[in-house]
């Protein structure tokens, strides 16, 4: 897996099953974001020399892989789900190092692995086709998937090992191989989980690691002919190159992006869940979610009531290293990511936006190493602002008045995005309106935007997305392609269409 010194292990990739450096040799750091002194690893730079023996091993692996029994791979799958939850806790403290959010939140990323890599492994007995009468006698119809071969899968940071399984795991089941490129932020998370699959038993070339840029690693998958299917988690910005540089090859491409996520909040909500709800769905991951909470739209009946609860709550949020169990908000990923941050809360002021608390970085020793920010309210947010219409992903929430039920379905939908929405309200007909008129990709009622488990379609409408949905079964629909076999066991030439059978 690696070379460990006095103070550092330096990491390699994971290529046709071995251990190996970049061909370069060029390394980087990864370092943690409550402590930018302290480097949790070092890892590979690699180049697109490295993706192309990736690719290569990938290619070869898949001739054999994809003839294993799909319950046979399955199998596998079950065994590394299990070693995910043996070693949950040290899991989730690694991730904690590098990626920063709090120990209870990393645990559930962890959490969410294991839960996706059963579920999925369950789908090794269940890649069910349709089988139907054919038009002619003696002819039998039937649909069966198949997989696909070389998987690009290119991940984000803010769920270091939960978003790969999401991809990985459907990936393998249905019988492809993979190229697996992490964010240069958590390389540490994917090679945990790489490993997992390598003790479970995967065998050689059937995941291949690659750590590094995406100039150099990711765009070396985009462009190879090899890889039939993309699967990629990321800005809006990026997935648009990303489709664009895969669209010549005609690769499968599935994108999951950016998200302005709404909870709307009525005047018969029962305010302290709501508030409740939009600190968890604001601050929780410090704002970095794809489906964070990042605007609120309160009736205006209740919106003194529930702006006085936020924000004496948001207040008092404790910030600090995810490592200690007294922390709630956890630091930035990055000095990139506090920028955005801070840029935007400037952005805020200058739109007039009311700032009600935080804007700033906390004050005192402790904070001084990291990329911390205190959880920031901006109020009385006109839905047109920039702060309300593009994707911050910190702890930074915008209160947006609203006067009606049907203004707020339209200031929520009225977002370039489409990933997720909420509404508090006990009003059975306005949930249920609400629900069929957000334009969303997953919706909640009396909960915040986010917690999506993973047996169900995730994803987003509009720039969030491209059609596709991962997790739950749909997720089988990205990775295989549908083959129609007919079989015409009567011996002679039978036209569809055209011979008319007698009845
Ligand atoms: C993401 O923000 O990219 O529903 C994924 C949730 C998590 C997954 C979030 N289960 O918020």
């Amino acid at each position: 897996m690696g070379t460990s010194s006095a103070t550092t292990t330096t990491y390699h990739n994971f290529i046709d099953g071995a251990w190996v450096p970049s061909v370069s040799g060029d390394l980087f750091e990864d370092r943690n974001p409550a402590n930018s002194d302290e480097v949790v690893g070092v890892f590979q730079k690699s180049t697109a020399a490295d993706v192309a023996d990736a690719i290569d091993a990938a290619r070869l692996a898949y001739e054999r892989w994809r003839l294993v029994p799909a319950p046979k791979r399955a199998e596998l799958l079950f065994r590394a789900a299990q070693l995910i939850a043996e070693r949950k806790e040290a899991l989730a403290r690694d991730m904690t190092r590098e990626m920063g959010k709090v120990l209870d939140e990393t645990r559930g990323d962890v959490q969410e692995a294991i839960d996706m890599t059963f579920f999925m492994a369950g789908e090794g007995r269940r890649q069910y086709g349709q089988t139907v009468p054919a038009e002619m006698r003696d002819k039998f119809a039937m649909s069966v998937r198949q997989p696909m071969g070389v998987a690009a899968i290119i991940t984000p940071w803010n769920f270091p090992m939960a978003i790969p399984s999401w991809k990985i795991i459907p990936a393998l089941v249905c019988g492809n191989t993979v190229v697996f490129k992490p964010a240069t932020l958590t390389p540490l998370s994917a090679l945990n989980f790489v490993k997992i699959l390598e003790e479970a038993g995967i065998p050689r070339g059937v995941v291949n690691l690659v750590t590094g840029g995406g100039g150099n690693v990711g765009n070396a998958m985009l462009v190879s002919d090899t890889i039939r299917i993309v699967s990629f988690t990321g800005s809006t910005e990026v997935g648009r190159t990303v489709s664009e540089a895969a669209a010549p090859s005609f690769k499968k491409v599935h994108l999951e992006m950016g998200g302005k996520n709404v909870v709307m909040v009525m005047d018969d909500a029962n305010l302290e869940l709501a508030v409740e709800g939009c600190l968890w769905g604001g601050f929780g991951t410090t704002g970095q979610r794809c489906t964070a909470a990042s605007r609120v739209v309160v009736h205006e009946k209740v919106y003194d009531a529930f702006l006085e609860q936020f924000v004496s709550r948001a207040r008092a949020l404790r910030v600090g290293d995810g490592l200690d169990p007294m922390t709630q908000v956890g630091p930035s990923v990055s000095q990139g990511q506090l920028d955005t941050v801070m840029k935007y809360v400037e952005i805020g002021k200058d739109e007039g936006a009311r700032l009600m608390c935080g804007g700033r970085r906390p004050s005192g020793s402790v904070y001084t190493k990291g990329y911390f920010f205190e959880p920031t309210i901006f109020a009385d947010v006109s839905p047109s602002m920039r702060i309300a219409q593009e994707e911050i992903f910190g702890p930074v929430v915008s209160v947006i008045p609203c006067r009606s039920f049907d203004e707020a379905v339209a200031i929520g939908n009225g977002v370039q995005y489409g990933l997720s929405a909420s509404i508090y309200t006990q009003d059975v007909n306005r949930a249920f309106a609400a629900m069929r008129d957000m334009y969303t990709g997953i919706f909640y009622i009396n909960a915040p935007t986010i917690g999506a488990e993973v047996h169900l379609p995730f994803g987003g409408t509009k720039a969030t997305g491209n059609g596709h949905r991962e997790a739950g079964t749909a997720a089988l629909d990205v990775f295989s392609e549908w083959k129609s076999v007919y079989v015409d066991f009567s011996g002679r030439l039978q036209r569809a269409q055209i011979d008319a059978q007698e009845i």
